[in-house]
């Protein structure tokens, strides 16, 4: 039996026949640009964050510039983000006019390390975007007081992170989306929320943020024809977020059922040589968007070959960190420059997850590595 990656036909098969109803509400209303089914899915999504506001839009890379644009980031400004991300992150702050600082990561957890973002700080930054990576929160409590300290906005990547939790030190619960000012979220269709299609949104609990994020997806507009800013077409249609509703109702089981996948899964790799696992400090609960192993670089890549050939799909996330990427040579990090990040890059393998996933298949993946680690 081989296990894939994902099987995303599989996973919106039990909600076919919703999602069809859904079509053709929409379809009869004739309301496809605007109306009921994004506000209401609007007011769903800004709940279950535990946010102010949600604004839907285009896609996760949509939402992240447009959130810096929010913010007054621009031109002549620095955006620090963490360098083992999608491309995206640091390329929002590009579009947005930025320049992308990119700093390490955690050893243990790979999520954004503070200290070495605090290192970066110069006068130019004017924001941070930690990445709720894997699906796992960040190390908030740390980023929200450098913030503080240097007067930064701090702008969530929560693409990944849909539902997360994570206990502060006060012992109050945050969720992503509502632990700084805003964040911005992918519905790209793997996701923990996926579309059926292309979508994102930004969560705030800044009503005047909100409006201006309003305006600026709609090309500027504060009223018909009264262009207030220089925006962008980034309005997320009526069809996926009638569908994305139907998902979001779904989405707590759906992180549940990945929860117990990957306790699972932790509980056979945790002392099987030649594994580390992506530790969980205390008080976090991920959503295991990804299922993250590290194992020895030099071997990496013929343990994947391994797997592949026993019917086990895998993946990198990602096999090339940020600041070594073609497209941003000009950033003169080089390498040695976010040392954890460029190791982990060589030795992550990302095993299947999703929620459809059995606990018989998880055994079947763990045997296939185990066999090819021997
Ligand atoms: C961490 C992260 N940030 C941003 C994005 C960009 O989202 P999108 O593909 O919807 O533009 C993604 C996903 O693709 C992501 O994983």
């Amino acid at each position: 039996m081989t296990v894939p990656f994902v099987d995303l036909a599989a996973l919106v098969r039990p909600s076919k026949a919703e999602y069809l109803a859904a079509f053709e509400r929409v379809l009869d209303s004739g309301g496809f640009i605007g109306g009921p089914a994004i506000t209401e899915f609007e007011a769903a999504f800004a709940r279950h964050c535990g946010a102010a506001h949600a604004i839907a839009v285009g896609t996760g890379t949509d939402a992240l510039v447009l959130a810096l644009r929010a913010l007054g980031v621009g031109p002549g400004d620095e955006v620090i983000t963490a360098a083992n991300s999608f491309f995206a992150t640091a390329e929002a702050i590009s579009h947005a006019g930025a320049t992308p600082v990119l700093a390490d990561v955690d050893e243990q957890t790979l999520l954004i390390d503070p200290a070495d973002v605090a290192r970066r700080v110069t006068r130019r930054t004017r924001c941070i975007i930690p990445v709720h990576l894997f699906g796992q929160i960040a190390d908030m409590a740390a980023l929200r007081e450098l913030a503080a300290a240097n007067r930064l906005h701090l702008l969530e990547d929560s693409a990944q992170a849909h539902g997360a939790t994570r206990t502060a030190g006060s012992g109050e619960l945050w969720r992503a989306g509502s632990i700084a000012e805003i964040a911005a979220f992918s519905f790209y269709p793997t996701k923990n929320l996926g579309a059926l299609g292309e979508g994102g949104a930004i969560t705030t609990r800044d009503s005047e943020l909100a409006e201006r994020i309003k305006r600026l997806r709609d090309h500027g507009q504060a009223g018909r024809h009264d262009h207030v800013d220089i925006g962008y077409n980034a309005r997320l249609d009526a069809l996926q977020c009638a569908c994305l509703s139907i998902s979001l109702a779904k989405l707590d089981a759906g992180n549940a059922a990945r929860a117990r996948l990957a306790a699972h899964y932790r509980a056979q790799l945790a002392d099987q040589p030649g594994v580390r696992l992506v530790a969980e400090p205390n008080g976090s609960s991920p959503v295991y968007h990804l299922m993250v192993v590290r194992v020895e670089a030099a071997r990496r890549d013929a343990i994947r070959d391994a797997l592949g050939k026993a019917g086990i799909a895998t993946a990198v996330h990602y096999p090339r960190p940020i600041h070594l990427q073609r497209a941003y040579a000009h950033l003169g990090q080089g390498p040695g420059s976010c040392p954890v990040a460029e190791r982990a890059a060589n030795e992550m393998i990302s095993l299947p997850m999703y929620p459809d996933l059995t606990l018989v298949q998880v055994d079947q993946v763990v045997s296939a590595l185990r066999a090819a680690l021997a």
